[in-house]
């Protein structure tokens, strides 16, 4: 075949079945999951003014690096998302709900990657926030949120880590000291990480360059430099978590991509994808963000799930096959009418999956159709049916001979073979 003329940007994908249809099933387990916690489904636009996403961090590779900046022709300066926690935050500024608001969401995201296998420029997400709470068992309700999905989706081999950020001034310290070890170590780290350094210690820590490991390994933890109020909260975490038998792992050197988060943090990481893209999903606390937007002085919480690695994670152990989307039914026609478009309809508006050849062929070409469609049965109807207002039950798939039935009968009929 000619090379096309046009082909997917870089990164992207053409999601077709059954991906697709595997992905909708997905989301609708998600929907129904957030809907029974008492989450109400936010659907913010898909660009906003540049700034609402500037407030994810400015030394994050998110935002340094990732965004998808425009003008428009109103001369504003539009982002295109990279997530949907600043975007949920925006919405709530503006919309002032009540306290504590429970929302949830899922679409696509846009960040300018190194696209590889489980990475890419354009990904959807599910994801769910609450805003105006600080009550750690808010945290343990969030991340059962995302459990419970991954358990019914059929997802097993799911390790949670978790980790708490502390506060502002748990983290300062912790930077300092931080800033020591690694200007200490300077020379044996990679030109990158050097870099990033300059800007924020803290994201050395995030760094998954083999030089720098050995570096991160020996640095001091954070989980030394908790107050005392974040210590109880997240005992409080890991109480609640116990308590719903969710299994944990403490990951004190988990270190989240986005600079907004403070507290619990955590990621859901399937074993078996490839280390540079094992994170299924994540999230955690973002105390200042509402602020930091404009907004009143609110907690938030949530995490977001990535739909595409999720299905990967689901391929490696056979999870999640999504819906039967094969035809039911197969209309062959040989009379000149439209009794087939009938009939099909009729069918669908039975709820059956109904599909025909189109019209004109021949009987033998459209019963080769009929028995590679994978549809258990097939209606046929030939010119002597028209005319004795009948049609043919055929059972495809082997045995069983072609009965005849009355036209008003065919739903009941076929019923029998579904
Ligand atoms: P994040 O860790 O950047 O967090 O993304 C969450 C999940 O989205 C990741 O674990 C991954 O599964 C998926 N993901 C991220 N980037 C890509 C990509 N380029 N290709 C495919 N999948 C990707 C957030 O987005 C936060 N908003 C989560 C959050 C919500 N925190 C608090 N509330």
């Amino acid at each position: 075949m000619a090379q096309p003329l046009f082909q997917a940007p870089p990164g992207t994908r053409d999601l077709m079945p059954p991906v697709t249809d595997r992905m909708r099933a997905m989301v609708a387990i998600f929907a129904d999951e957030a809907t029974k916690a008492g989450f109400g489904q936010v659907t913010p636009p898909m660009f906003e003014d540049v700034g609402v996403f500037v407030r994810i961090g400015e030394s994050t590779d998110v935002v340094n690096k990732e965004l998808y900046t425009f003008e428009d022709k109103g001369g504003r300066t539009i982002a295109l998302r990279p997530e949907q926690t600043a975007s949920l935050c925006r919405v709530f500024v503006q919309r002032r709900p009540l306290t504590p608001w429970k929302a949830w969401y899922f679409g696509a995201n846009f960040r300018y990657e190194q696209a590889q296998k489980g990475r890419y420029r354009q990904f959807d997400q599910v994801g769910a926030e609450v805003i105006g709470s600080s009550d750690p068992d808010i945290d343990t309700e969030i991340i059962a949120l995302a459990w419970r999905f991954y358990e019914r989706i059929g997802l097993t081999n799911v390790t949670l880590l978790l980790n708490s950020l502390g506060d502002a001034a748990d983290r300062g310290r912790y930077t300092n000291a931080l800033r020591t070890h690694f200007t200490e170590h300077r020379g044996s780290l990679t030109e990158q990480s050097r870099e990033t350094l300059d800007r924020n210690p803290l994201r050395v820590m995030d760094s998954k360059r083999q030089p720098d490991q050995a570096i991160i390994d020996a640095a001091p933890l954070l989980g030394d430099f908790l107050s005392d109020d974040a210590r109880t909260a997240f005992d409080r975490v890991q109480a609640g978590l116990t308590a719903l038998a969710i299994p944990f792992e403490i990951a004190p050197r988990l270190v989240r991509g986005l600079d907004y988060y403070n507290r619990t943090t955590f990621e859901f990481v399937a074993p078996g994808l490839d280390a540079a893209q094992n994170a299924v999903g994540g999230g955690g606390r973002y105390d200042g963000l509402v602020a930091n937007l404009g907004g009143p002085d609110e907690p938030g919480i949530g995490f977001a799930l990535g739909i595409d690695r999720t299905l990967l994670a689901c391929d490696a152990e056979d999870a999640m096959q999504g819906p039967d989307t094969t035809a039911q039914v197969w209309v062959v026609v040989t009379a000149e009418g439209i009794e087939g478009l009938e009939v099909a309809d009729r069918l669908r508006r039975a709820g059956i999956r109904a599909d025909r050849t189109e019209s004109g062929r021949s009987m033998k070409a459209q019963m080769k159709a009929a028995n590679k469609s994978g549809a258990a049965v097939a209606v046929v109807i030939g010119p002597d049916e028209v005319r004795d207002e009948q049609a043919g039950i055929k059972p495809l798939r082997g045995q069983g001979d072609q009965t005849t039935v009355d036209n008003q009968q065919i739903v009941q009929a076929v019923q029998e073979f579904l």
